[in-house]
């Protein structure tokens, strides 16, 4: 898979050089590029914003830097089926683990990170035209910008790519997969600071420690998460 992202601060995502998915690029998983949109303006300062039309608070991203980034990653013409333009925004739809498993097919994923009170619309509507697009929100709180949103969609989705988690099993046991919670989990010492392992963990009996995780997954969902049980 190829991820692009165009921003402003192209230095947040050096984040992604570490771990995991560092691992994910060195074995070729993953190749990964940020792109600076004021690299794309023309104009001394590197203006990347200006005022709304019909009044408001705040600036907005000029269309012109867009479209010449989208253009200079997608060729000049033509439309690309094998891509997803993601515009993270607050007014997207909510990220959820099913959208990381889509995207996880994805061959090419572009990230538009939008700064300052959004992107001119025009360039939503353009980028229409050259490949699939979403916009999409991590979550109901407002961010200074979708950097950090863009790494976290990131990480959900490189981690599902084949060969970049060294225990597959895990990715099927985790929260959100079945659509409960996880169950909590224990490592050595059995007893620490007077605080005991469930004792059904260390019974062997596998039927037993099966049953008591679906329980607590139940119990766990219900408490923290009963959205998720349709409550
Ligand atoms: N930009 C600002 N807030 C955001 C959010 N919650 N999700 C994605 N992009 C954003």
């Amino acid at each position: 898979m190829r991820i692009d992202a165009i921003s402003i601060f192209p230095d947040f995502f050096q984040a992604l050089d570490l771990s995991l998915l560092g691992k994910a690029r060195d074995k070729s998983l993953l190749e990964f590029h940020a792109h600076n949109l004021r690299n794309y303006t023309h104009d001394k300062h590197r203006t990347v914003d200006d005022t709304p039309y019909g009044g408001g608070a705040g600036m907005l991203m000029k269309p012109e830097p867009w479209g010449e980034a989208l253009d200079d990653l997608l060729g000049a013409e033509g439309f690309h089926e094998d891509t997803v333009i993601i515009f993270t925004s607050p007014a997207g739809e909510v990220f959820k683990q099913a959208t990381a498993h889509e995207l996880a097919n994805v061959k090419r994923i572009i990230f538009a990170c939008g700064r300052y009170e959004g992107i001119d619309q025009r360039v939503v509507e353009y980028a229409k035209t050259r490949a699939n697009v979403r916009l999409v929100s991590i979550g109901d709180y407002v961010l200074n910008g979708g950097e950090v949103a863009a790494i976290v969609m990131v990480e959900a989705i490189a981690r599902l790519i084949p060969g970049v988690i060294g225990n597959a099993e895990s990715l099927i046991e985790e929260s959100h997969t079945d659509g409960l919670l996880e169950y909590p989990s224990y490592t050595k010492p059995a007893s620490w600071r007077g605080l005991d392992v469930p004792e059904v963990l260390t019974s062997g009996n596998h039927a037993a420690i099966a049953k008591w995780r679906k329980d607590a997954q139940i119990e766990r969902t219900k408490d923290v998460r009963p959205d998720l049980l349709g409550e």
